[in-house]
């Protein structure tokens, strides 16, 4: 498939946006100051912190926030479970999720809980951390993903 250019600097800070890149859903979803404190705070919550289980992303992203630039999370939009779509719940703890979420990514199928790194919590049916697609920045404005 061919590489697809978006345009970011549109999206809100806490907003998320999805393009399709191989028929794929892909997400990029632009995080706050909150979403990445919450992030970092649920590092010990999650069953691969690192990513370091499968090749789930590029070897050029690394770290907690599985980004080239904190803001921009750039997630294909399949669980990796049995691959349904996941839902963008970004808001903190829904009660009906339970208290220790602090918001994220929520799989209808089988209840599977990831945060907005796309990190899957532990004790979730998904074996792996969402998949990051290969992308870069053009500039400050666009990226190419692909
Ligand atoms: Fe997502 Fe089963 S397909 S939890």
């Amino acid at each position: 498939g061919a590489p697809v250019t978006v345009n970011v600097d549109k999206i809100e800070p806490g907003q998320q946006i999805t393009v399709e890149w191989r028929g794929k859903p892909v997400w990029i979803i632009r995080r706050n100051d909150e979403m990445l404190e919450n992030i970092e705070k649920l590092t010990p919550r999650v069953k691969d912190p690192e990513s370091t289980a499968a090749s789930q992303q590029p070897e050029y992203i690394s770290g907690t926030f599985r980004s080239l630039k904190p803001e921009f999370i750039v997630l294909v939009g399949i669980c990796t479970h049995l691959g349904c779509v996941p839902t963008y719940r970004p808001e903190v703890a829904p009660a009906d999720l339970g208290d220790e979420w602090l918001g994220g990514l929520f799989c209808p199928c089988h209840g599977s809980k990831f945060d907005l790194s796309g990190r899957v919590f532990a004790g979730q049916p998904a074996p792996l951390n969402l998949e990051v697609p290969p992308y870069r920045f053009d500039n400050d404005a666009t990226m190419t993903i692909g």
